[in-house]
């Protein structure tokens, strides 16, 4: 064993041997084959076409579902135009809020099922889907029940209105969660919707239709539609679709803001983010590495908040990544739907493609690659967390995407080139501020050109607080009271 060999086997302390403890599948049945939600039943695509889904940790089919063509997006917002014209818009807030609150309770009995659904059908592991995306999901519609009927308090001026029918493309990184968030304060609102869930992981939002069908909630209120970017095409380009609410990649983003350009219909986006956990030198130490773990390999990385960019003070540089490099030692990867499992797999090939080409991009233009050299599983997509010192400014590794577990290494001295730093990016979703000083906390937030800024903690949701961006991360606020404003009129 060489010298190097040695001093990596004394910095990294092995992970420690569980016995598998796999969730079971019995618990939710995948049907062969899922049809359109349209107009409160299930129904055949109009040409008969089906895509497949499959479970990207073992590359395994788990169903057919439809492809929805303009035909069908057509059908879809034609049934929510009638249910908000004689049902949904006129039905007084405390009576849509019952719906909404029973949904939200349905979520809750059926979490272990939602659960398995969506490890299987995304790659993250349970205890993320289980602990984080359902209970969310339901502290969503939860929230937004609670407004229905108290609409008049979202703002000054006259009692809004709702526009009409909401057209929604979410992406696969929180399939069901972000359908909560699309569809809990349109519908508060007064909205009907067409929901279009992303093609690699449509299955949580086809039970959500299940449950949408067991809330009794009246037909066309809510319509799916399933497919791939085709369909979300359609369904944006819709003219009876008042406004449109998109979150994905920024290319799609810009495509979706120009169709709509001139058109008067309303449009929010959230897109992607390059953020920037900055660690002081008196932050205290284990939280902001457990908090920098949370922040880039939470959800393999499949995050649009997430902490990318590390940007640490220089005389604790050195500790910190000693200490990170320790704790991904001991992070385990593999099955799902093992509740020991730390990181889960990557969602397609695709997007396994894009986090190797740019992590070798960033190891051709200088950067320094380390991983844990953990096992991966033979079948599936899987990338170990990876964290990449030597980083400069200039890297292509510092300023795209990646959305995988890699996470760049920077290093600051004082509090301004932080800033400058942290803001030196297209993105502006989020940053996390690690340090004892409070004052310090504020003075950062107020400079920090990003829609959320975490403070001694990262990627914590709450339904109460709005979540956006700056710059090319988007516009537009979901959650909290702002959530509301996108789907009202005055
Ligand atoms: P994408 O933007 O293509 O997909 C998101 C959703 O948009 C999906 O439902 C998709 O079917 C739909 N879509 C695709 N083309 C469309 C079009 N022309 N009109 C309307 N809808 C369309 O994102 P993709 O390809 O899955 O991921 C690419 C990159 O985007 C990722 O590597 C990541 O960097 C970023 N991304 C950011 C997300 C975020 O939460 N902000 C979520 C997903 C991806
Ligand atoms: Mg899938």
């Amino acid at each position: 064993m060489t010298t190097a060999s040695n001093e990596r086997m004394k910095e990294v302390s092995p992970a420690i041997e569980y016995a598998p403890a796999p969730e079971s599948r019995a618990i939710v049945s995948i049907r062969e084959r899922y049809q359109l939600f349209i107009n409160g039943s299930f129904v055949e695509p109009q040409e008969g076409k089906y895509f497949s889904t499959i479970n990207p940790a073992t590359e395994e089919p788990l169903s057919e579902v439809a492809l929805a063509t303009e035909i069908d997006v057509d059908l879809a917002v034609m049934a929510a135009r009638r249910a908000f014209d004689e049902v949904w818009s006129r039905m007084p807030g405390r009576e849509r809020a019952k719906y909404i609150f029973r949904i939200a309770r349905i979520i809750q009995e059926r979490a272990r099922e939602l659960a398995v659904l969506e490890s299987l059908d995304n790659g993250k592991p349970i205890r993320e889907s289980r602990d984080v995306d359902v209970p969310l999901a339901a502290a969503y519609f939860f929230y937004y029940a609670g407004w229905a009927d108290k609409l008049e308090y979202v703002g000054p001026g006259p009692v809004p209105r709702p526009i009409g029918v909401a057209g929604q493309v979410i992406p696969w990184n929180f399939p069901l969660l972000m359908a909560a968030w699309k569809l809990a304060p349109a519908l508060a609102a007064g909205n009907t919707c067409v929901l279009k869930p992303a093609e690699t992981t449509p299955l949580s939002a086809l039970l959500l239709a299940d449950i949408i069908q067991q809330a009794e909630l009246p037909p066309g209120v809510v319509n799916i539609v399933t497919g791939a970017g085709e369909t979300g095409a359609a369904l944006v380009a819709h003219p009876g679709v008042g406004k449109v609410a998109f979150t994905g990649s920024t290319e799609v983003g810009k495509r979706i803001q120009r169709t709509l350009a001139g058109s008067g219909r309303r449009l929010t986006l959230e897109l992607g983010g390059k953020a920037a956990n900055i660690v002081f030198d008196d932050a205290p130490i284990n939280q902001a590495v457990e908090g920098i773990v949370n922040g880039i390999y939470f959800n393999q990385g499949h995050v649009c908040c997430a902490g990318s960019r590390l940007l640490v003070q220089e005389s604790i540089a050195e500790e910190i990544v000693e200490r990170l490099r320790r704790r991904m030692a001991s992070l385990r990867l593999g099955d799902p739907l093992d509740k020991n499992t730390d990181i889960g797999a990557i969602n397609s090939a695709g997007q396994l493609e894009k986090i190797h080409r740019l992590s070798k991009t960033g190891e051709a233009e200088g950067a320094v690659a380390w991983s844990s050299g953990c096992m991966l599983p033979e079948r599936g997509y899987w990338f170990p967390p990876t964290v990449f010192t030597k980083v400069e400014p200039a890297h292509t590794i510092a300023r795209e995407e990646i959305f995988g577990p890699v996470l760049s290494v920077m290093t600051f001295r004082t509090p301004a080139e932080a800033v400058q730093r942290a803001n030196n990016t297209v993105y502006g979703l989020s940053a996390g501020v690690w340090t004892e000083k409070g004052s310090r906390i504020l003075w950062m937030a107020e400079r920090l050109r990003a829609g959320v800024v975490w403070a001694n903690t990262y990627n914590r949701f709450d339904p109460a607080s709005p979540f956006g961006g700056f710059k090319e991360s988007g516009f537009g606020r979901e959650g909290g009271r702002h959530g509301l404003e996108s789907y009202l009129d005055r």
